[in-house]
């Protein structure tokens, strides 16, 4: 594995590749890597030739009171496990780098309303940060395909959309969540919990499957998301949203909703779990 710096020592190693019409994945990261990482790493590698993960701690996506400066740090380890997996290349920039003017003065890309409720109400500004850094990695790497994780769902839908909107040409991938096998979504911030939140953490999935089937069955949305709250309550979490949604626009769902999704926040003391499920539309549950 070749670790690339820079922004120009990206250029110099996949210019004579691109060259040779070799197909390149990208999988963006900010570190700290467990097994949903590398869970994209292995579907990049399944999609091209050559496949680049980038770490990049990214401060424009970080709201206040978000301690970025407290946010795991653990190349030596990523590095491991990057090679592990026979990753090709690893990039990993420095902010000046990607903001060689300051992050005032850095030309930001927002997609509307996408982004503004769910995670987006909860993190102003969130959203802005992570789709002009993801621009800025896809400029500089110019992947044919680029990687990202379901469970960042609402993100996931919205690079979508501003790759769709700005016609760029790399086509997004999205990879299953990745689970512990008590159904816990892999998340850097599950090694934050206590090994008693630990044990009430999956508790976040098993009511969005007990939701899902009540959905089916065709119970109302709107009660659904009161009880799910209710009972995320009562089993100790402090629920940031339990929303369902449409799963193309992420808001309400009506009768032309094609899919939804349940998309979900919760905090475990100081940790923020999220979750989601997308499932078939019942018409008799809006
Ligand atoms: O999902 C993440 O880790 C980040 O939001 C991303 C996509 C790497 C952008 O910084």
């Amino acid at each position: 594995m070749q670790i690339l710096e820079s922004s120009s020592a990206v250029q110099q190693a996949l210019t004579p590749l691109r060259a040779k019409n070799k197909t390149i994945a990208f999988v963006p990261t900010m570190g700290n890597l467990h097994e949903g990482h590398l869970s994209l790493v292995q579907r990049a590698k399944q999609e091209a030739d050559i496949v680049i993960v980038s770490i990049f701690v990214n401060p424009l996506q970080f709201g206040e009171g978000e301690d970025l400066d407290k946010y795991p740090r653990t190349m030596k380890d990523d590095q491991e496990k990057l090679k592990q997996e026979q990753v090709d290349f690893l990039f990993t920039p420095t902010v000046d780098d990607i903001y060689p003017h300051g992050m005032a003065n850095q030309t930001q890309v927002s997609v509307p309303n996408l982004g503004s409720f769910h995670c987006g109400s909860s993190r102003p500004g969130h959203f802005d940060g992570v789709t002009t850094v993801v621009n800025k990695l896809f400029n500089i790497v110019q992947p044919q395909i680029a990687v990202f994780g379901e469970k960042d769902f609402q993100q996931l839908a919205i690079i979508r959309k501003m790759v769709s909107d700005l016609c760029m040409p790399v086509s997004i991938i999205g990879a299953a969540t990745g689970r512990a096998e008590d159904g816990l979504a892999l998340s850097s911030r599950n090694q934050y919990l206590s090994p008693e939140q630990r044990l009430i953490a999956p508790q976040l999935n098993q009511v969005i499957q007990q939701t899902k089937k009540a959905l089916a069955n065709g119970e109302k949305i709107t009660l659904l998301e009161q009880q799910a709250r209710d009972k995320l309550d009562q089993h100790g979490f402090k629920v940031d949203y339990f929303n369902i949604v449409d799963a193309d626009t992420l808001d309400d769902v009506n009768l032309r909703s094609r899919e939804i999704v349940i998309l979900a926040a919760a905090f475990l003391g100081t940790p923020r779990l999220i979750d989601n499920q997308t499932c078939p539309l019942n018409p008799k549950a809006i």
